[in-house]
């Protein structure tokens, strides 16, 4: 049995696309918990769920898919960056999985995701600086591993995170 690695990070940290580069190179089911809470919504986009259901529903669901996922292993888990706002999605997710931060700088993250109209928490960027700050500090504390995204390519990214997490049983 493999520990799943579970990555967190900020919006725009590179989470989905180093997710499904883990899992080519691993060859492990990648699951991306953003299109598991759409499924469950019913809705058709995040931001749908963010208009219509409000944030609060959104957390909810979101528990509810980190609860389905706390017996899993063997997988690469992408997040949504809003998971360390609710201590027991860390707490399913850490149950059977290496927590990797992928740790990039808000400027970095501004250039990487620009308007961003399909990221609800993106649309003001002086709200959207104070919640990186406020979560940066919850990222590292959940983290078990941290890795710094910037000026590297995907490929670097995933072989630090292979080598990383092996120590930890990923
Ligand atoms: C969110 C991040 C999004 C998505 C939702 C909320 C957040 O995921 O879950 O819009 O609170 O930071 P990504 O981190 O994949 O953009």
């Amino acid at each position: 049995m493999k520990k799943n690695i579970v990555l967190i990070g900020f919006m725009g940290s590179g989470k989905s696309a180093i997710a499904i580069q883990l899992g080519k190179t691993l060859g492990r089911k990648v699951i991306e918990m953003d299109e598991l809470v759409l499924i469950k919504s019913g809705r058709s986009t995040i931001n749908e769920i963010f208009s219509k259901d409000k944030e609060l529903i959104f957390r909810e669901i979101e528990i509810a898919v980190a609860k389905k996922l706390r017996d899993k292993t063997n997988s690469v888990i992408s997040t949504g960056g809003g998971v360390v706002m609710n201590k027991i999605i860390l707490d399913y997710l850490k149950k059977n999985g290496i927590i990797v931060f992928l740790a990039t700088p808000f400027d970095e993250i501004v250039k990487r995701i620009g308007k961003a109209a399909d990221r609800p928490l993106f649309n003001d960027i002086i709200k959207a600086k104070k919640l990186f700050k406020f979560r940066k500090v919850l990222y590292e504390q959940y983290a078990d591993t941290i890795i710094r995204t910037k000026n590297r390519s995907i490929n670097e990214i995933t072989l630090e995170i292979i080598e990383r997490t092996r120590s930890y049983g990923g």
